[in-house]
């Protein structure tokens, strides 16, 4: 049976010191929940410790990057490519977050880029697509979601279904001043994304997994992962305390058994 996925970006956020015992912490907490399939998307320096540190302690708990360069080797100061993070043995990188689209100049173009990186080096391309509330006003958020999905999709053909996550995070609902998406809205969102997945794919795009993120929390998780089309939750704020992740999974455990 397929897992429902539950994993959280951490964002910059917590020391090496803080995310070892958070990663210690939710490792055990994780064990009591099989019907779950978890990870966590620390900052880069963190990555290699925590590595060991989740293999020693054979944990189920799968690891991400929060982004990366899509050539292997190169003259681009600050990046760190996919031979750097599959040589750590990751299981997921985290491509086109909506921060990383506002502030570093992240494009649908460069996101397909890495996503066929990713795929090159055995990494699974967690890729994220939002609209903005503009768009949202404007009545043009499905136009704008089907581009960043079909963009960053492009040659990636159906044999590495399976091989990556789609989230929505839709942009005006992420971060402090996020407003929760209403879940009739989000339900028909992930309709939608799944009959675009359908449309380039046929009927294998059921099987992409399809995640929600922004602003989840204890009073709306369980709603959202009992819509069909949602997969798994991508959570911030409301799973960087590990008892307030574990409420998450106590809640959403009743819905998804
Ligand atoms: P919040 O849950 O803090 O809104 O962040 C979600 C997110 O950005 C996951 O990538």
């Amino acid at each position: 049976m397929k897992k429902f996925l539950l994993g959280t970006n951490w964002k910059m956020n917590k020391t090496l010191a803080e995310g070892t015992d958070y990663t210690v912490n939710v490792s055990e907490i994780i064990t009591k929940y099989p019907q779950f399939e978890f990870f966590i998307i620390p900052p880069h320096t963190h990555l290699w410790k925590l590595k060991e540190l989740l293999d020693s302690k054979k944990s189920a708990l799968k690891l991400g990057a929060q982004n990366m360069h899509y050539e292997d080797a190169g003259q681009f100061t600050g990046e760190i490519s996919p031979v750097m993070l599959a040589e750590i043995g990751l299981d997921i990188v985290e491509l086109g977050h909506c921060e990383r689209r506002q502030y570093f100049n992240e494009t649908d173009e460069t996101v397909n880029l890495k996503t066929l990186a990713a795929l090159k080096h055995q990494l699974l391309p967690l890729i994220c697509i939002g609209e903005k509330m503009s768009d949202r006003n404007y009545g043009i958020s499905k136009e704008m979601l089907a581009k960043q999905l079909k963009v960053a999709l492009k040659n990636v053909s159906a044999d590495e279904i399976g091989k990556f996550w789609i989230a929505y995070e839709p942009i005006w609902a992420i971060g402090v001043n996020g407003i929760p998406a209403e879940t009739p809205y989000v339900e028909e969102i992930h309709d939608f994304l799944r009959s675009v997945l359908i449309d380039l794919y046929g009927p294998s795009g059921k099987d992409v997994p399809l995640l929600f993120g922004g602003s989840v929390n204890i009073n709306n998780a369980s709603e959202y992962a009992q819509l069909t089309n949602v997969d798994g939750l991508f959570i911030g704020r409301s799973a960087w305390e590990p008892d307030l992740f574990e409420e998450i999974m106590i809640l959403v455990g009743d819905v998804v058994k």
